[in-house]
C-alpha cells in the first residue's frame, strides 16, 4: 500500500492506496466523483479525461500515485454550487450532447485548452478534442459549442 495526498476540485485528499490503482479509479471509486467516465481504459476514448497540472490527461492512463502532491480537476469542479460552466451551457445550446457518455471527457478537454489558447480556433479545437471520441453526435455540434465560447469571449469562464 502506498500513501497518497492530492487535491481534487481544490480540497484535499489522503488516502492509502494500492500503488497499481489508476487516477479514474481513484477518482470515481474512493473519492467518489462519478462525473469522470470509463471507456475504454487504454487511452484510446478520452471518456475519462481530467486535469492534471492545470493539463488534459486520460486519467486511465496515470496511475493514482503518480499525482501524489499536486491538484486533479474533474468535470465536477467545473461547476461549484450547482451553476454551469459556460462550455456545459454551450453544449446543451448547440445540441452537443446525445447520450452524454463522452461529455465529461470532452468539456474537459475543450477547457484545458481555452485555459491555455482563449482565441482558439476551428483547428485548435479539432486538435484538442481529437483524442476523444464520440459515437453519437458526429462531431459538429461539439466543435460548435466550443467555439461558441470562444466567440462570447466567455473562454476563461465563469
Ligand atoms: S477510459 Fe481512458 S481513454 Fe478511454
Ligand atoms: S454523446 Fe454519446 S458518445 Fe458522445
Amino acid at each position: 500500500m502506498a500513501n497518497l495526498a492530492v487535491t481534487v476540485n481544490g480540497r484535499k485528499y489522503v488516502a492509502e492506496i494500492e500503488p497499481r490503482l489508476l487516477l479514474v479509479h481513484f477518482l470515481r471509486d474512493v473519492v467518489k466523483l462519478t462525473g469522470t467516465h470509463i471507456g475504454c481504459v487504454v487511452g484510446r476514448c478520452g471518456a475519462c479525461t481530467v486535469l492534471w497540472k492545470n493539463k488534459p490527461v486520460k486519467s486511465c492512463m496515470v496511475l493514482a500515485i503518480e499525482t501524489d502532491g499536486s491538484e486533479i480537476m474533474t468535470i465536477e469542479g467545473l461547476s461549484p454550487n450547482d451553476r454551469l460552466h459556460p462550455l456545459q451551457e454551450a453544449f446543451l445550446a448547440a445540441d452537443a450532447v446525445e447520450c452524454g457518455y463522452c461529455t465529461p471527457g470532452m468539456v474537459m478537454a475543450a477547457y484545458g485548452l481555452l485555459q491555455k489558447n482563449p482565441a482558439a480556433s476551428e483547428d485548435d479545437i479539432k486538435r484538442a478534442i481529437s483524442g476523444n471520441l464520440c459515437r453519437c453526435t458526429g462531431y459538429v455540434n461539439i466543435v460548435k459549442a466550443i467555439r461558441s465560447v470562444v466567440v462570447a469571449g466567455k473562454s476563461q469562464g465563469a
